[in-house]
């Protein structure tokens, strides 16, 4: 006898377990695998700021308690180059607000929510395989013996490494890629943050950027070499780029501190088409990846899920299928416009290997627009604080 559930959720991510809570809270019932231990989850160090829309989200769906308790408003971001700050107050300009609070913040309040309601998410149980997505029976093969569950739905939020995706014929499914000559230095130090904003620093020498964990962490990210070694990276030589990088006059230096954890992120943006065959219905970075500058990774996991989670409740309370048809155009429709923002930051603020001088000063022309202009100013913070989930 297979085990059966309404919706089978392939990962324990931000988009899996946001996804069974807000299902839960719909009445429907649904089963999160992940081939990793709850521990792990819940401690993976990587995004750190929610759109205003996620932090409504979270707070409409009853998480909003420890994030408004630990989490830190952030009402502007100091972009740093030529030896000057140039802040956007996207407060100031559009009346709208990000929160940093990081990631595992997130993870660890929808799995304590989940399993406070007798949530069923069953750790280190990697998925095998999934079938008969255009059947009459689709079915999850999850854990070494590779148990069946049979699922009216299968949502694919297993990240980019993830096996949903490949469940997708060639023949329908187009991808989308583009790889960034560099990655991210990201680094954790136990050391208050420098300044009271997200800091980017735009310096020849390449990106470098101040964001916080909280009052006493600093999470800080240096461009480097995309297959770089951490251990290429000594204390010394971290901070002395961060310095170079971030520092300009008038405004105070960093404050350097013991670095108690570091890792390198390559970076790039990827899409597939379209998000939906059959029962299964991608989400998250199973579906797209961005290049971090524009913090819009975890977002986009969020506003993925809110059409999805809509779509399921309306087929459940209604039996209509208006809204899963169309999943995957309303969540594309809204991805371009996300990539076109990603890669369009990214594109301005690294240094890029051969760089010519023109494309120097384009990108300089780029951020005197995007800081020194009402329309630059605007443009940015509507983008950054996040697009409106559903049209
Ligand atoms: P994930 O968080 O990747 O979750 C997928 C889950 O599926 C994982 O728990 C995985 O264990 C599980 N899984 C995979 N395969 C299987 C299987 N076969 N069976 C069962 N479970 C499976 N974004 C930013 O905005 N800013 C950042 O600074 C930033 N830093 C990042 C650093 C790193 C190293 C990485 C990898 C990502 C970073 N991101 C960042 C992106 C952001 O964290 C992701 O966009 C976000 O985690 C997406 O959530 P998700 O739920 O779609 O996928
Ligand atoms: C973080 C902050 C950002 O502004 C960004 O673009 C990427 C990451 C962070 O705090 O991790």
């Amino acid at each position: 006898m297979s085990e059966r559930t309404q919706v089978g959720i392939v990962g324990a991510g931000p988009a899996g377990l946001l996804l069974s809570h807000l299902l839960h809270r719909e009445g429907i019932e649904s089963i999160v695998f992940d081939n990793r231990s709850r521990e792990h989850v819940q401690q993976r160090l990587r995004a750190g700021v929610l759109e205003q829309g996620t932090v409504d989200l979270l707070a409409e769906v009853g998480l909003g308690e420890r994030m408004r308790r630990l989490g830190m408003p952030q009402t502007s971001l100091d972009f740093r180059y030529a030896q000057a700050s140039h802040r956007i107050d996207f407060a100031q300009e559009i009346g709208r607000t990000v929160m940093v609070y990081p990631q595992h913040e997130v993870v660890h309040d929808l799995i304590e929510a989940r399993l406070a309601a007798g949530g069923d998410l069953r750790f280190d149980t990697p998925v095998t395989a999934i079938r008969d997505l255009e059947g009459p029976s689709p079915t999850i093969l999850a854990g070494p013996e590779g148990r069946p569950v049979r699922c009216d739905f299968i949502a694919g939020c297993d990240g980019f490494h993830g096996i949903c995706r490949d469940a997708i014929p060639a023949s329908v499914m187009k991808a989308y890629d583009r790889v960034y000559p560099f990655g991210w230095l990201g680094i954790l130090a136990e050391v208050p943050p420098a300044a009271p904003d997200v800091t980017w620093g735009c310096h020849e020498t390449g990106f470098a950027m101040l964001s916080f964990r909280s009052p006493t962490r600093s999470r800080l990210y240096l461009q480097c070499e995309p297959d770089d070694d951490p251990d290429n990276w000594s204390d010394d030589r971290i901070w002395s780029a961060l310095h170079e990088r971030l520092d300009v006059p008038g405004m105070p230096p960093l404050i350097e501190g013991p670095i108690v954890q570091k890792g390198v992120t390559a970076m790039r943006s990827f899409q597939v088409e379209p998000l939906r065959h059959g029962a299964l219905f991608l989400a998250g970075d199973a579906a797209h990846i961005v290049p971090p500058t524009g913090a819009k990774g975890l977002n986009s996991a969020v506003a993925d899920i809110r059409v999805l989670g809509r779509a399921l409740a309306a087929y459940y309370r209604q039996g209509s299928t208006r809204l899963l048809d169309s999943y995957s155009e309303t969540c594309l429709r809204r991805m371009w416009l996300v990539h076109r923002f990603s890669a369009g930051l990214c594109t301005m603020v690294h240094s890029f290997p051969g760089q010519s001088d023109f494309a120097r000063r384009l990108q300089r022309a780029d951020l005197d627009y995007m800081t020194g202009s009402e329309p630059g100013r605007r443009a940015f913070s509507e983008n950054f604080t996040g697009l409106p989930i559903e049209a």
